[in-house]
């Protein structure tokens, strides 16, 4: 069945590993990252937004990712990426979504801790399992777009201040990473990694994994990252394959013909990303 976060993310955080999020798009993304799971033998995290649930339908969501949890056996959550408000998580809740991440992360720091409290309440009460976020992520995903100017680095003292009165499993600070792809090498503030992660007891979450080099990833969960989303990777490796058949084949009218070459890509791309996070083998 789908788990919360909490089932695995203490183990991760003191094993010294991270359990990629890897967003859900459609049928053929959800296959891709379940059968890199079982391929790789490692828990995961199914992200969905509130634009890919518009666009999947969140009944079909909840179905997709449940099937694929139990025919695989493996330890899967299935968490709301990024939700905008209350009513939108206990939506997700009600439906049978297992984690849920509210982003507050536009609200002030206080009015952040009231509604995120609440949150808390709700989904523990229901079983289910919590991300926060602190200081602003910049780049574009979905309805999400922060200018780089705008993006905020999160503020340490707060962030520990956030979990001592929230008690949410995950901490999403905003470190210098970005949504999307860089256009340089992301500057990224292990000092703030660090010296929140020594004083919480809950994995830090990196939020636009995609396009960080290796070893800052390394580095990153070695100094208390647990979990680490990542789309923008997949969504670049399928459209690439698929791009490149529909462009030679102009005759190739068969959508599974395309769209299964896409989904071996992404799952390729799950597969070394759980290897390289170090959850591979821990399910
Ligand atoms: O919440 C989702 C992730 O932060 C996506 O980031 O597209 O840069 O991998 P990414
Ligand atoms: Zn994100």
């Amino acid at each position: 069945p789908l788990v919360p976060m909490s089932d695995f993310l203490p183990r991760a955080k003191k094993e010294g590993f991270a359990v990629g999020q890897f967003n859900m798009n459609n049928l053929e993304f959800t296959q891709a990252i379940i059968q890199a799971g079982i391929e790789e033998r490692s828990p995961l995290i199914f992200g969905a937004s509130e634009g890919a649930i518009r666009y999947m339908g969140l009944n079909n969501v909840v179905a997709l990712a449940k099937i694929a949890a139990e025919e695989s056996g493996l330890p899967v959550a299935l968490h709301l990426d990024h939700g905008s408000s209350y009513e939108m998580v206990i939506k997700c809740i009600r439906a049978g979504f297992s984690s849920v991440m509210f982003d507050g992360s536009h609200y002030s720091f206080e009015e952040n801790i009231r509604l995120t409290k609440k949150v808390v309440e709700a989904a523990h009460a229901a079983g289910v399992s919590v991300e926060a976020e602190l200081g602003t992520i910049g780049g574009v995903e979905d309805d999400l777009n922060v200018a780089d100017e705008d993006a905020k680095l999160a503020n340490p003292e707060e962030a520990i201040r956030f979990w001592e009165e929230t008690k949410v499993d995950a901490m999403a600070i905003a470190v210098g990473t970005a949504h999307g792809m860089y256009k340089g090498e992301p500057k990224i503030r292990f000092d703030i990694i660090e010296k929140v992660s020594k004083n919480i007891e809950v994995p830090i979450v990196l939020h636009g994994g995609s396009g960080v080099p290796d070893e800052a990833i390394v580095k990153s969960i070695s100094l208390g990252v647990g979990k680490i989303n990542v789309n923008t990777e997949n969504q670049v490796a399928s459209s690439k394959v698929i791009r490149e058949l529909l462009e030679a084949n102009p005759d190739m009218i068969d959508p599974r013909k395309y769209l299964g070459p896409g989904r071996e890509a992404i799952k390729e791309v799950v597969k070394q990303k759980m290897r390289l996070f170090g959850s591979s083998g821990k399910a």
